[in-house]
């Protein structure tokens, strides 16, 4: 299905969120993914920036802690620490300061789902109603993403023009500038021969959209194991240790084997995934549900659809007029179709021994968090395979190995509760989390 040019995450996407229709992006040609990896070729100078702006924040939202302090609301402190590195990458080391940005990237695409939720309501009722739903929440709301274009476009501009001046005045002599904004800056004049600026501030909210709310999420998901498994702390504190004495940096992130592998444990066990079981009752039956909604005239596929969207899963649609998989199921054009995650996380022969239970050195010495394969799907398969995938395991490892080195971090109880489930997916979310300074 991730291979397989029959199927689309894209249109998936579309289907269940038009998001390209509601940032305005679709009035142009869409390029998001190929941008982002040119860009990333690149990139490789970033890491130490992104470093401090994640240090820098760190210090100034969870402080000293030279007495014990708890954080009930840790997913709003990941969310604006991811947020302000991600926008030291995209909008430059300038513009990352800028409060209004970061209240943006922090922002945007945690408004957007919960009105996704929300919007699967209008479906029920008639897909087009959904898209309406959502354009009118979002043009009378203080989140609309028209108002954030007009914001990037405000702040972008004086940078624009002055970078435009320099480009032609300076020629080859001009240092170009390593962030984001820059490539889009160019891809816009090579598209349309001036700086197109609606055009850039779509692609940089998808982009947002894309980036910041899966890592930050990723980020709380790997802390919360942290926090809750002492039984880990010893190890990571020591690789911690012996990594970072003397090395240089990019060398230093590559040596974290231990706290790579216990990302991508978290990130496999992710609290989505554990009663997926459920929602595999969409296809297999749910009967008594379908039954009393069929009363209510809806149809099987609508019911489908109200599942998948509402639960904020990640779904491919089917492009071909048939599709048949090798155990035989069949799935016609349009339809949206779920990886069986609980499959495929209790797999043994794909993960190892005991493949429920966290254990989190199990992939030490073997693939690493941000490389895709049978046993890791967290960031899709094949060519369409997350372009930010090595960008948010690094991310996610340098803020883990900040936090790890800086604080002591557990539980109240010491232990690590289970989230809780809505709708089959157990939601991620803060647990309340103690933070004391190191000897
Ligand atoms: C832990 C964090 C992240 C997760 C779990 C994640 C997950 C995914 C998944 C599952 C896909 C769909 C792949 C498919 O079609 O099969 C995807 C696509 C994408 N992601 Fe990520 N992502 C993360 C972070 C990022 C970051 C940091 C960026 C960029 C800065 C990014 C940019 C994109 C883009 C542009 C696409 C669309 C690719 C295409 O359509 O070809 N993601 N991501």
């Amino acid at each position: 299905m991730f291979r397989s040019t029959n199927f689309s995450f894209k249109k998936g996407l579309e289907r269940t969120f038009p998001i390209g229709d509601i940032i305005g992006l679709n009035a142009y040609p869409r390029h998001t993914a190929k941008l982002f990896k040119e860009f990333y070729k690149h990139a490789d100078d970033c890491y130490l920036r992104i470093y401090r702006e994640l240090q820098h924040s760190i210090d100034q939202l969870i402080g000293d802690c030279e007495e014990p302090k708890l954080i009930i609301n840790f997913d709003k402190i990941s969310m604006t620490i991811i947020a302000r590195a991600m926008a030291n990458l995209f909008v430059g080391e300038e513009l990352c300061k800028d409060d209004e940005i970061v209240k943006v990237f922090a922002t945007f695409a945690t408004t957007l789902i919960r009105v996704k939720k929300l919007s699967s309501i209008a479906y029920l009722i008639h897909p087009r109603l959904q898209t309406k739903y959502i354009k009118l929440v979002f043009k009378y709301g203080d989140n609309s993403p028209q108002k954030h274009k007009d914001l990037l476009t405000k702040k972008l501009k004086p940078i624009f023009e002055k970078r435009y001046q320099d480009m032609q005045q300076f020629g080859n002599e001009w240092k170009r500038p390593d962030d984001l904004i820059q490539l889009l800056l160019e891809y816009s004049i090579d598209l349309f021969g001036k700086i197109h600026y609606d055009c850039i501030a779509c692609h940089m909210l998808m982009l947002v959209w894309a980036s910041i709310h899966t890592t930050s999420e990723n980020l709380l998901n790997t802390l919360n194991d942290y926090a809750g498994r002492s039984e880990y702390w010893n190890d990571l504190r020591k690789e911690q240790e012996v990594t970072t004495d003397g090395l240089d940096f990019d060398l230093t992130m590559d040596r974290m084997e231990k706290l790579d592998s216990f990302v991508k444990e978290s990130n496999r066990l992710i609290g989505h995934i554990s009663k997926y079981d459920s929602l595999i009752a969409i296809d297999a039956g749910c009967y008594l549900l379908r039954f009393q909604l069929y009363s209510l005239f809806l149809s099987p596929n609508t019911l489908n659809y109200w599942f998948i969207a509402s639960s904020n899963a990640p779904s491919h649609c089917a492009m071909c007029p048939s599709f048949t998989f090798s155990n035989g199921y069949q799935v016609p054009k349009g339809r949206l179709v779920l990886m069986n995650n609980l499959a495929h996380m209790s797999n043994s022969s794909l993960h190892g021994d005991n493949p429920e239970t966290f254990s989190g050195f199990r992939h030490v010495s073997k693939s690493p968090f941000a490389r895709v394969g049978r046993d890791s799907m967290a960031f899709g398969l094949g060519k369409h395979a997350c372009p930010g995938r090595w960008l948010a395991s690094r991310n996610i490892k340098m803020a883990m190995s900040i936090l790890i080195r800086k604080y002591e971090i557990s539980t109240l109880d010491g232990k690590r509760p289970k989230y809780p489930i809505k709708r089959g997916f157990s939601a991620i979310g803060p647990l309340p989390l103690t933070f004391k300074k190191r000897k």
